[in-house]
């Protein structure tokens, strides 16, 4: 197994260019499924997900070529409307695959996606859309099974603002005959750009980013296009609180300020300098800062997936803080590690109640899931000697050259490849 060791007390400084966003290219992938052309997407990046996706495409029949941060994807060879299981539960995100292909071909089987350490993921809300737009769906065994002769667009009203279920609804309802509404819709910047890029491809999407989307269902999508990505709003959060964790300097390149303004708001609110430019960010870390109150919501509220890493920031800061994560039931994996390294937090429920320490010092900690992993790193980073962090393939999945790029920053972090 691999394994990342840290020695922290370096203050971070330098620039960092930030990624694309890997829950952006992931539904664009799927969406490519769509199209009978050729596509060619920009800016990829370099991330375990986005090779089980393309091995899930390829074996649906699409041709894909990953050339460093590039992807063509020529789905004109599609021959199969069924997800291998094995991939279906390495990744949940290949649930993305089944609104394309209902739409594109009126039928889809795929496994349950596995369910992860940070919650059951149920697919209701993406069953209720699918069967609201015709389809019969079946499970059974673990499978679920879709057949629709034809799509109808209607009106859908979601629950909850899931990101999946939306952009899993808009893709279907892209083919579909008439017009299809999401109300209750997710707002997260990633939707917004699925909209725009299944809409260079010959959709017609709009409201992507509000609270109601409208698809009026077209007949085909065949043009060849390229497409570049938005940068990782999620990468960009993790590497502001790297600069603040470590009390250095970063300017964060390639980042779109708007898509991060609740994490710079509670940087702020903690006594952090955040500096907004057009397409980059700069922090300078603060020697001590205060604790806060973070409840996480769907966007524009404050991300669950930078819930982990304000938790490692607020273990060191003056005073108490509680985080309460609204959106997954179980994303606390990482508590019990980061108490190892000092840290002092209660779970009550939802809420955890984190009491500021002086000091985290290292010792050997696993990994449990991909933002869990970040933390881990960004705790070593901070912490007195050395840190020890197993599980690193959790991390791969979502931050790719993560310990490279750091070490371009000053930080002391090595990847240890033991054989045994
Ligand atoms: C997306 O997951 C992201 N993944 C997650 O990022 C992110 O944490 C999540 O959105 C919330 O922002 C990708 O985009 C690939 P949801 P998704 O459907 O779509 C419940 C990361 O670290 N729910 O918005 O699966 C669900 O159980 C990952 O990059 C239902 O109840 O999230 C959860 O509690 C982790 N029924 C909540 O909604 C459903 O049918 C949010 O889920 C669907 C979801």
């Amino acid at each position: 197994m691999e394994r990342l060791i840290v020695t922290g007390g370096t203050p971070l400084r330098g620039s960092i260019a930030v990624s694309g966003a890997k829950n952006a290219i992931l539904p664009i992938m799927a969406a490519s499924l769509l199209s009978e052309s050729r596509v060619v997407l920009e800016g990829v990046p370099f991330l375990k997900d986005v090779q089980t996706m393309k091995e899930t495409l390829e074996s649906l029949g699409a041709k894909i070529k990953l050339t460093g941060d590039t992807i063509e994807v020529n789905p004109s060879g599609l021959h199969s409307q069924e997800v291998p299981s094995s991939l279906a539960r390495r990744m949940r995100a290949s649930n993305l695959v089944m609104g394309p292909l209902l739409g594109r071909f009126g039928t889809f089987k795929a496994s349950y996606p596995g369910g992860c350490t940070i919650g059951s993921r149920p697919m209701d809300l993406h069953i209720k859309g699918f069967e609201a737009l015709g389809a019969k769906i079946d499970e059974d065994h673990g499978y679920i099974k879709a057949e629709a002769a034809k799509l109808k667009g209607t009106e859908i009203h979601l629950d909850f603002p899931s990101v999946g279920a939306t952009e899993n609804i808009m893709m279907a309802a892209t083919l579909a005959e008439g017009t299809t509404i999401i109300r209750n819709a997710a707002r997260e910047p990633e939707i917004v750009d699925l909209q725009n890029y299944l809409n260079k491809m010959g959709a017609r999407i709009r409201g992507a980013g509000m609270d109601s989307i409208r698809i009026d269902g077209v007949k085909k999508l065949n043009r060849e296009i390229s497409y570049r990505v938005i940068p990782d709003r999620i990468e960009t959060g993790t590497f502001m609180v790297a600069a603040a964790i470590t009390r250095g300097e970063l300017v964060i390149e390639n980042a779109i300020p708007e898509h991060v303004e609740a994490v710079t708001a509670k940087l702020r609110e903690a006594g952090v300098q955040v500096r907004e430019e057009d397409d980059r960010i700069i922090v300078k870390g603060s020697p001590v800062w205060k604790g806060l109150d973070i409840r996480t919501m769907p966007f524009p509220g404050f991300p669950t997936d930078m819930q982990p890493q304000m938790m490692v920031f607020l273990c060191l800061a003056q005073g108490t803080s509680i985080i309460t994560e609204n959106i997954f039931e179980n994303r606390y994996r990482h508590v019990g590690e980061l108490r190892r390294m000092g840290g002092q937090i209660q779970l009550e429920g939802r809420s955890a109640i984190i009491k500021g320490v002086p000091r985290l010092t290292g010792t050997v900690v696993e990994a449990t899931d991909l933002r869990a992993g970040a933390a881990l790193v960004l705790g070593g980073l901070a912490a007195e000697n050395t840190t020890v962090i197993e599980g690193v393939h959790h991390l791969d999945r979502g931050y790719g050259n993560l310990e490279e790029r750091l070490r371009m920053l000053g930080a002391q972090i090595y990847r240890e490849t033991n054989l045994s």
